[in-house]
């Protein structure tokens, strides 16, 4: 890869420097791409049985080599079935799931309700183009009651996450007339080739075409308290939303012209997932949306994963009191089938022509049908005191952790969102991604399967389902303490 670092990939590109992102997209030579002899050659040396091994091996020679498993983990494993929130691979070894694939299995695998909801739909329609339908009808209805936007709302089905953002960000340009839109560095927004250029994760944007500032979007800094001030880390500053401001109203702003601001919209999501897990401060989402009143811009709020009570909260933008003008949800709502939802101020869909969007396989029936199920048991009676209770029980056994390992530097927490930070110094916070790599490849060898992010390369997500019960929430605690103790061991920490 490049070695540019991501602060330089990550800033907006003004508009003459646009030759040097074509140069540096064009310029990749077969020596940046992993080959699959290099998967070949990590799979041999990989912790799994035979039979994973082989699976493992068939995938390397067939599968895109972009896939997001080699890159999450040095060889992925096979999994077959899955339980819940335990995972089987190929040669039966178990694995408790701290992942829910990013929360696309938000309830787990196989959850009964919606395995018997699947089940009964696909006896009576399973799709239907993309026309309405009694199950999708009546799911808008309940979104857009659910959705907490101010006055009547209206919602368009969609697929995937990817797909809901597309169309959010469509439908704000049409309705304003305006092309811009402004997005926090860090965010990710999908990788398809509409929302790539909305993603500065580690830099994602940076080799596609049309590169962000060619596809009219820029980006002002995401703010967390707990790299805020140290110079030397830089991305976090707690003054970004002055920045943003000032971007707006002055004299030389790259996003106006005489007749005022060209922004349609500020896009983002209320915490950043994608990137590690990071909890801004509840004022983040009040200015933004105090920038949008004064600006006549549009809120959209990127719910696909904060979404659907993962924060303790239907909606992660409750924690901040604020309402958005659209909202882009997707992964738990369709209970591990493809579904996704923009749920938006009925205005700015009323503003489109019948065959203005059309998606062939948006709000497939049995996926509502499903949805149905996870809008019901999520607004059950106490089922996110639950979800809160869950959460607390991974803090209190997390704080316990930290206060014997030092690695352990920050804890991210609301609800079941969790993020840990893990530094090789708590006073100065120097990163430590190398311990992260290694407390979850043997993580992985003994069963535990974590995800990773940060800025820095430094952070555990954890993603336990919503419903993971207590007995396997203790199990993933004691392995995880037991990894964290190993690698600090190795790293004489
Ligand atoms: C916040 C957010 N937005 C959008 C997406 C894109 O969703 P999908 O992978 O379903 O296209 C993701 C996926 O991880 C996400 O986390």
């Amino acid at each position: 890869m490049s070695n540019q670092t991501i602060e330089q990939i990550t800033e907006p590109l003004p508009k003459e420097q646009q030759i040097s992102q074509l140069h540096f997209a064009r310029s990749h030579t077969t020596d940046d791409y992993i080959t699959e002899a290099d998967l070949l050659a990590r799979i041999n040396s990989s912790p799994f049985g035979e039979t994973t091994k082989d699976w493992a091996q068939r995938s390397a020679q067939v599968e895109s080599l972009g896939n997001v498993g080699w890159g999450l983990f040095s060889t992925p494993p096979i999994i077959q079935r899955a339980e819940g929130s335990l995972l089987y691979d190929t040669d039966d070894k178990e694995y408790i799931d701290l992942i829910s694939g990013f929360s696309v299995s938000g309830f787990g695998n196989n959850y009964q309700p919606i395995t018997e909801a699947i089940c009964k739909q696909a006896q009576t329609l399973t799709h239907f183009f993309d026309f309405p339908h009694p199950k999708r009808i009546h799911l808008a209805e309940r979104l857009a009651k659910l959705s907490g936007i101010d006055g009547k709302a209206r919602v368009l089905f969609g697929t995937t996450g990817s797909d809901a953002i597309e169309s959010a960000v469509k439908a704000a340009r049409h309705y304003t007339g305006k092309p811009y839109v402004l997005v926090a560095k860090g965010d990710y927004h999908g990788a398809t080739s509409g929302t790539i250029a909305l993603t500065s994760r580690k830099g994602m944007n940076a080799n596609y075409f049309p590169g962000s500032s060619d596809a009219y979007v820029g980006f002002f800094g995401f703010p967390h308290e707990y790299r805020a001030g140290l110079k030397n880390f830089g991305g976090f500053g707690l003054e970004s939303i002055d920045e943003l401001e000032h971007s707006l109203k002055g004299t030389f702003s790259p996003y106006a012209d005489g007749n005022g601001n060209l922004v349609a919209a500020i896009l983002v999501e209320p915490f950043q997932s994608s990137s590690g897990y990071y909890i801004p401060p509840r004022s983040y989402l009040k200015n933004l949306r105090r920038i949008c009143d004064e600006h006549n811009i549009l809120l959209i709020l990127d719910e696909v994963q904060t979404g659907l009570g993962r924060t303790g909260k239907i909606w992660g933008f409750e924690h901040s009191e604020v309402r958005p003008d659209i909202i882009a949800v997707s992964k738990t709502l369709g209970g591990g089938l493809p579904l996704s939802a923009v749920i938006a101020s009925a205005q700015i869909f009323e503003a489109w022509n019948p065959t203005a969007h059309i998606n062939t396989q948006a709000g497939n029936a049995i996926a509502c049908a499903a949805a149905h199920v996870v809008l019901d048991t999520l607004t059950a009676p106490g089922f996110l005191d639950d979800v809160n209770r869950r959460g607390d029980r991974f803090v209190s056994g997390l704080q316990k952790i930290a206060a014997k390992h030092p690695s352990l530097g920050y804890i991210d927490h609301t609800g079941i969102y969790i993020g840990l930070e893990f530094v090789l110094d708590p006073v100065l916070k120097t990163p430590a991604p190398d311990l992260v790599s290694e407390i979850r490849a043997s993580a992985l060898s003994d069963g535990l399967f974590l995800d990773h992010g940060g800025y820095y390369g430094n952070r555990i997500p954890l993603i336990p389902a919503l419903n993971m019960p207590n007995e396997i929430i203790d199990r993933a605690l004691f392995k995880l303490e037991k990894h964290i103790g190993l690698a600090e061991e190795k790293f004489g920490i």
